[in-house]
């Protein structure tokens, strides 16, 4: 009978064990879209606009979707790209830059938040700018203001 209870309680201990590691969630998943938009809304929209300026003369950044158009350009791949962009935020420099606009707002100041808030934000942005059927301006002319 003693050994039963034990091979019963050993049973319970690794079933414990199982469930738990398959609570853990891996890292960027959709679902965590929602705390990359607040995190994105609270550090970074004050300078990057989501929508399409009405008055580009105000602009005091490029407007996101504009930035996630060249930064797709250049990193299709989604772990290219959140990897750049937690780079980027962290250590701006101009031999970085992929937007030409480094030139009309200046460089982006650097940011210290924790890397996995910067991931989350990263991975928000990728999934969602620029917004389906978003074309960029001609250089010349255009929501870049130049
Ligand atoms: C104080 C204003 C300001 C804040 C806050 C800010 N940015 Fe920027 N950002 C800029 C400016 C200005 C540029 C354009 C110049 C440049 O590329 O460095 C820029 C450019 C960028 C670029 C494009 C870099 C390139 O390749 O040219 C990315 C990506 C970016 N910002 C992401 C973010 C994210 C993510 C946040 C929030 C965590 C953020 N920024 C917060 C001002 C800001």
């Amino acid at each position: 009978m003693k050994k039963w209870t034990l091979i019963a309680l050993v049973a319970a201990a690794l079933l414990a064990g199982c469930s738990t590691q398959n609570t853990q969630r891996p890292a960027l998943l959709k679902s965590d879209n929602a705390k990359g938009k607040e995190l994105f809304e609270r550090h970074c929209a004050m300078c990057h606009v989501t929508s399409k300026p009405k008055d580009r003369s105000k602009l005091i950044a490029p407007p996101i979707m504009g930035v996630m158009w060249h930064v797709k350009e250049r990193y299709p791949n989604k772990a290219d790209a959140v990897r750049f962009i937690v780079d980027y935020v962290r250590n701006p420099s101009h031999s970085k830059a992929l937007c030409p606009s480094v030139k009309r707002f200046g460089l982006m100041p650097p940011l210290h938040l924790p890397e996995k808030d910067l991931e989350l934000i990263a991975s928000y942005l990728y999934d969602n700018f620029p917004p389906q059927g978003f074309k960029h301006p001609k250089m010349g002319k255009g929501m870049m203001g130049r």
